[in-house]
């Protein structure tokens, strides 16, 4: 075991264990547990046949099949980032003018945090600035520590981060003469994690706005995560943060096949503003110079072939009777405990819950003890918190309806109301 003076400062940043590993030890040794914690995606809808469809097209022809089993290049496989920029533009009606961007601004990586992690490395230095919604993503605040930077949390609500917090906050680094440190504003734009809020597009087009009128000499970047744009179970889809970008400068856009595919196979990209394409190929190509070419070229015949759409309507299918099945559960069982109140999410894999004031969700507390003995697992919603935070509050859980089966989220939610009502006797 390495003493700590002979790890990396990094490592240092990175702090112990995560919270998934912590997790993961709790849930060892009780098999019968239902897991709200973790955000994996529902086992029953993978997509086994269009899978095993897109691979039987890529070995029909052997040069092919070979092409896919050799290194491919750092930015990714080019008919792949083709397609993803012509998805990305149709998604928000574009013209190719208005798109205003080529494919070799998209880099495929290994999932979206390798995305994440690339362009952060790339843009932020130690002690800079990043705003994040205050509840955030948390792996991607784990990421942050990790680089030095300092995660600033701004209030959100159900429609997301509010642009009037984030000027305030602006206005105040700007007073304290700290917006030089300022270099982006982190964004889960679609359902997001934990909370399951889509921003509606007048924030978005504000917070573009006020990304551009605050930078001054320094660049302050919007970094959108589309990881869950297409799990919409109701509602109209809005347009993409950089759909409202006037010139593709301002926005870097993360997507991912992860929670609409398949984890497994783990693809991601980045849509890039153009000054930054070649800073973040070159921080990748040091480190694996490409990401799995078979699995790009997977995702590749997967879209070629039309069997993305198909899928999707498939898992939002199954998604809408999960969440549905948390939601029934949750009225009925929590919704006459007084102080126990959630957001109804129209999308996303999440259920974000506030319990009464005084309740202590941490994994120190009698509420996480008293629910991994009742039979359940969620995750602690001050994890979700940015270090520096107005104010992190203890008593919020975030569940998650993507793993468990209708008949074990009814389970799991009747053993977190029992939990619940034990720790408030
Ligand atoms: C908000 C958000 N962004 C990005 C990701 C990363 O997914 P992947 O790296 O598998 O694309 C996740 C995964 O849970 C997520 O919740």
């Amino acid at each position: 075991m390495a003493d700590q003076g002979d790890l990396s400062q990094r490592a240092r940043w990175a702090g112990g264990e995560t919270l998934v590993s912590l997790l993961m030890a709790r849930a060892l040794g009780n098999p019968e547990l239902v897991s709200l914690a973790v955000g994996f995606t529902d086992q029953q809808t993978l997509p086994v046949g269009p899978a095993r469809a897109a691979f039987e097209a890529i070995w029909s022809d052997p040069a092919r099949a070979r092409a896919a089993l050799q290194y491919g290049t750092t930015a990714g496989y080019l008919p792949l980032r083709k397609i993803l920029l012509e998805r990305m533009r149709a998604a928000d009606g574009l013209t190719v003018k208005q798109m205003r961007a080529t494919p070799e601004q998209i880099v495929v990586t290994a999932g979206s945090n390798e995305l994440l992690f690339l362009v952060s490395d790339t843009i932020l230095d130690p002690d800079d600035i990043i705003l994040c919604a205050a509840p955030s993503y948390y792996v991607y605040l784990g990421t942050l520590a990790n680089l030095g930077v300092r995660a600033v949390g701004v209030d959100a609500d159900e429609h997301g981060m509010v642009p009037e917090a984030v000027e305030q906050e602006l206005i105040r680094l700007r007073d304290d003469e700290q917006l030089h440190r300022l270099k982006a504003i982190y964004v889960v734009s679609y359902y997001d994690n934990p909370c399951s809020v889509t921003m509606p597009a007048e924030r978005r087009a504000a917070l573009v706005d006020l990304a551009r009128r605050y930078s001054d000499g320094n660049r302050i970047r919007i970094i959108e995560d589309a990881a869950y744009r297409d799990l919409r179970y109701w509602g109209e889809d809005v347009p993409s943060m950089r759909s409202f970008d006037p010139d593709g400068t301002t926005v870097i856009t993360a997507g991912s096949f992860s929670k609409s595919f398949s984890p497994g196979v783990r693809v991601g990209w980045g849509l890039l503003p153009p000054d930054l394409v070649g800073p973040v190929l070159s921080l990748k190509g040091n480190i694996d110079f490409g990401s799995p070419n078979f699995n790009q070229y997977l995702m590749w015949s997967v879209l070629e072939q039309s069997l993305f759409d198909e899928h999707i309507e498939a898992i939002q299918a199954g998604y809408r009777v999960k969440v549905a099945a948390m939601l029934d559960a949750a009225d009925e069982l929590l919704g006459p405990i007084e102080g126990v109140e959630w957001i109804r999410p129209t999308g996303g894999l999440y259920v974000w819950m506030r319990l009464p004031e005084h309740v202590d969700t941490g994994l120190a507390g009698a509420l996480f003890e008293r629910s991994v003995a009742e039979g359940v697992l969620y995750v602690p919603g001050e994890y979700c918190y940015p270090s520096e935070s107005r104010r992190i509050p203890k008593n919020m859980i975030r569940l998650s309806f993507g793993v468990p089966s209708c008949e074990d989220i009814r389970r799991g939610m009747e053993a977190l109301a029992r939990a619940i009502r034990h720790v408030l006797d």
